[in-house]
C-alpha cells in the first residue's frame, strides 16, 4: 500500500517551472530515494510535501488523505517529518532541548496547563523528555544530551536533527542529503541507522541523496528527476543502467567541467 502518493505535482516560481507533472509513490514500510542532478527540484518536492511550498497543481495523498497545501505543522501532526539539507539547529540550546523542540506537535496540554503546571502537564513533560532521550540513544548520542548543540562535531549535529525528526513519531521520514559532509565511517553508520529506523521503528523513509553508493545500498525504489520531471523509476540496478539517467548526470558533469 502506498503511504505517500504524489500525483501530477506542479510548482513554479515567477514563471519558472521547477516541478512538472511529477507522479510517484512510496510504499508503506519501504526505503525509497529521490535523486537527480543539482537543481533538479528534489528539495522543492520535499518543500511541497511538508507544506513549506504550495504547489500550483497536483495532489499529494498521505496515508490515503489529501495534504496538498496544508500547513507544515498539520502535516507534521499527520506523521511526516523531515530533516533539512542545511543544518537547522537552535545553536545555543542543548542537544536535548533541540530534540524536545520537535515534539510540540504532539503535546496535549494547552497554554493554561503550561502556566498552572498541572499534574498532567508535568507527566506529559516527563514523557516527552523520556521519549526524546530514547531518540537520542537511538541515533547514538544520548551521552551528549546536555551539551550545547553548536559545540558538537558536525556529524553529531546531523544526528541531533535525525533525533528531532524521530521525536515527532513520524510514519514517514524525509531525509534531505543526510550523508552530505559525513566521512566514510559516518556514512556506514548512517546506512545502518536508516535500516534500523525502518526495521525497529517501522518508519517509512524517503531519501534525497547525492552519494550514489549509499542510495544503491539502501533503496528499494528510486525515482530520478531532472528539470523537475521524472525521467526514471525502479530498482537500483534498473536506474543505474537507464540511458536517460546516465545522460542527465554525465551531461550536467560536462557542463560543470567547461
Ligand atoms: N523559493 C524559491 N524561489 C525561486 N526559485 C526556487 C525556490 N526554491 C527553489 N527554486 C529553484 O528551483 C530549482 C530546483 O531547486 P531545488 O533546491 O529543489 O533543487 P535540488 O534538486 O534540491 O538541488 P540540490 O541537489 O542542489 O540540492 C532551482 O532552479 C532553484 O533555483
Ligand atoms: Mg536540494
Amino acid at each position: 500500500m502506498a503511504l505517500l502518493d504524489v500525483e501530477n505535482l506542479g510548482l513554479s516560481f515567477a514563471g519558472l517551472q521547477v516541478i512538472k507533472e511529477l507522479s510517484f509513490s512510496v510504499d508503506e514500510g519501504s526505503i525509497a530515494s529521490l535523486i537527480g542532478p543539482n537543481g533538479a527540484g528534489k528539495t522543492s518536492v520535499f518543500n511541497c510535501l511538508t507544506g513549506f511550498y504550495k504547489p500550483n497543481s497536483g495532489e499529494i495523498l498521505f496515508n490515503g488523505r489529501p495534504i496538498t497545501r496544508k500547513r507544515p505543522y498539520k502535516i507534521t501532526r499527520r506523521g511526516m517529518a523531515r530533516t533539512f539539507q542545511n543544518l537547522r539547529l537552535f545553536k545555543s540550546m542543548s542537544v536535548l532541548e533541540n530534540v524536545m523542540s520537535g515534539m510540540h506537535c504532539r503535546t496535549r496540554s494547552g497554554p493554561l496547563g503550561a502556566i498552572l503546571r498541572t499534574g498532567s502537564q508535568r507527566r506529559e513533560e516527563a514523557e516527552i523528555k523520556e521519549f526524546c532521550e530514547f531518540c537520542l540513544d537511538f541515533v547514538g548520542i544520548l551521552g551528549e544530551k546536555d551539551r550545547t548543540a553548536s559545540n558538537l562535531p558536525y556529524g553529531h549535529q546531523r544526528r541531533v536533527e535525525w533525533a528531532r525528526a524521530l521525536a515527532t513519531k513520524p510514519k514517514l521520514l524525509l531525509l534531505d542529503e543526510p550523508a552530505a559532509g559525513l566521512n566514510f565511517d559516518e556514512k556506514q553508520q548512517l546506512i545502518e541507522l536508516i535500516k534500523r529506523i525502518r526495521e525497529e521503528l517501522k518508519i517509512t523513509i524517503l531519501l534525497i541523496e547525492h552519494d550514489m553508493g549509499l542510495v544503491m545500498k539502501v533503496s528499494e525504489m528510486i525515482t530520478v528527476i531532472d528539470y523537475g520531471q521524472k525521467i526514471a523509476q525502479g530498482s537500483a540496478e534498473e536506474v543505474q543502467n537507464n540511458p536517460r539517467v546516465i545522460e542527465a548526470y554525465l551531461g550536467r558533469e560536462e557542463d560543470e567541467v567547461v
